[in-house]
């Protein structure tokens, strides 16, 4: 009952985070905790979020990537939200995204303490992913009411797409490997918004990747708000996620705003990455 109100407040808020962009496109004056510049967008998002996710009963705690330090109130669940993803795409006008990650532990709370997360895409149409109760379920979302429209969902047999993020010369050589590999098996697909490049794999199969980075090794995406709840919904779809070595619901967080390389996709593609990775 209470995942679903959480799932329904984040419905509800679409609207006001779509109809919020046209008017904020210039950029902030500050820069978020990863040190990157947040726009106008990013903040008014976060703080929709904030009040109306907090103001649920069951959620006690609200962290966000646009902001330092986790938000109380009670006790409940504590809740990741990455508002505005892929943000740097409101100049361009392609796609974005917002992520939940509904942990059911204090931050900073690692994968396995994950009992719900979703994600909406913002595209032509408004949809959502949820992940819950073992099931992935996808809805289009309008006029703030999400719908179903797949139930069930799990990643197509026959993998398509793939989508790798980071420059090619800053990847590790044991990465580029993989990447040749796969680039002879699927066919490319990357907007530069992880929620719109994974929507792709859980549409027609495939694995996205954020890498690790010869300069950056712990890669771009964040754990909390990013990689944890990501895997969560790819797993319970019956796909695989890595940082590398390991499933990201078990990589412990030892702080609210590390990072974590991301690979996500048909196990096949992960196995394989992380043979290549560690063969
Ligand atoms: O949230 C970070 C993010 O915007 C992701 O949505 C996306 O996958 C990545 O950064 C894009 O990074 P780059 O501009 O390096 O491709
Ligand atoms: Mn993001």
């Amino acid at each position: 009952m209470s995942v679903a109100e959480i799932f329904d407040v984040v419905a509800s808020s679409t609207n006001d985070i779509r109809g919020s962009l046209a008017g904020r496109r210039t950029y902030a004056e500050a820069e978020n905790p990863s040190g990157e510049q947040q726009l106008a967008a990013d903040v008014y998002a976060d703080q929709l979020l904030e009040e109306r996710l907090l103001a649920i009963d069951s959620v006690g705690a609200y962290a966000s990537e646009e902001r330092d330090d986790v938000v109380t109130s009670g006790d409940g669940y504590s809740v990741a939200v990455d508002p505005l993803d892929g943000s740097s795409n409101v100049k361009s006008n392609n796609a974005m995204g917002t992520i939940v990650g509904v942990y059911d532990a204090e931050f900073p709370a690692g994968g396995r303490d994950i009992v719900a997360a979703a994600y909406v895409l913002y595209g032509p149409l408004t949809t959502m992913m949820t992940a819950h109760d073992g099931t992935v379920t996808e809805y289009v979302v309008e006029a703030g009411a999400r719908k179903p429209v797949r139930k069930d969902v799990t990643l197509p047999d026959e993998p398509v797409v793939y989508g790798f993020g980071g420059r090619v010369p800053e990847w590790p050589d044991d990465f580029s490997a993989f990447a040749s590999s796969v680039e002879q098996e699927l066919k490319l697909r990357y907007g530069g918004a992880m929620i719109a490049d994974v929507n792709q794999v859980m549409t027609y199969g495939g694995v996205f990747a954020y890498p690790a980075l010869q300069s950056h090794p712990e890669g771009k995406l964040r754990l909390s708000f990013e990689g944890a709840p990501i895997g969560y919904i790819v797993e319970t779809a019956g796909g695989r996620s890595s940082d590398g070595t390991r499933s990201l619901l078990d990589v412990t967080p030892t702080a609210l705003h590390q990072r974590v390389p991301v690979h996500v996709g048909n196990a096949e593609y992960i196995d394989r990455l992380e043979e290549t990775l560690n063969g």
